[in-house]
């Protein structure tokens, strides 16, 4: 019994490791994350979006689009953008295969609590 709990143990600090090894270093994250004074959507937002939805969201697939900033606006309006991109149970997670950064969520959120303007 004593065995299993230490396996257990083990494969815990295991897997905490793993998550230790992050292409990006905190620090770098944290001060990116902090270092706006306003989110502006062609600077901070279009790029996010540009290479993490678009490749889906195309005229002809029956999703809502979000490759302008009218399109993503209609989307923002209706709650979906935050919904989507923050684990909200009430909406598909997206993008679908990976969650997008802690600080691009930030940002996105950032954007939308701004008034989610066209700047
Ligand atoms: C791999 C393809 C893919 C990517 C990448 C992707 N989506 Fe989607 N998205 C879909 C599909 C397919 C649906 C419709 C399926 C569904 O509703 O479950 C959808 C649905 C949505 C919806 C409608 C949700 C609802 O309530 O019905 C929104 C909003 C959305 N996506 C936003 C985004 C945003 C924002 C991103 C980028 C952060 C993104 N998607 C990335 C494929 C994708």
């Amino acid at each position: 019994m004593k065995s299993i709990i230490l396996f257990f143990c083990l494969l815990l600090l295991f897997s905490c490791e793993n998550k230790k090894a992050d292409p990006q270093p905190i620090e770098n994250l944290q001060s990116f994350c902090v270092s706006f004074d306003s989110v502006s959507y062609s600077q901070n937002v279009e790029p996010i979006i540009n290479s993490n939805c678009n490749s889906c969201h195309q005229p002809g697939t029956g999703s809502p689009f979000t490759n302008t900033y009218s399109n993503l606006k209609l989307i923002v309006d209706r709650g979906q953008l935050l919904g989507v991109i923050t684990s909200d149970p009430s909406y598909p997670m997206m993008p679908i295969s990976k969650s997008l950064d802690v600080c691009e969520i930030k940002i996105i959120k950032q954007w939308v609590l701004e008034g989610a303007k066209n700047n």
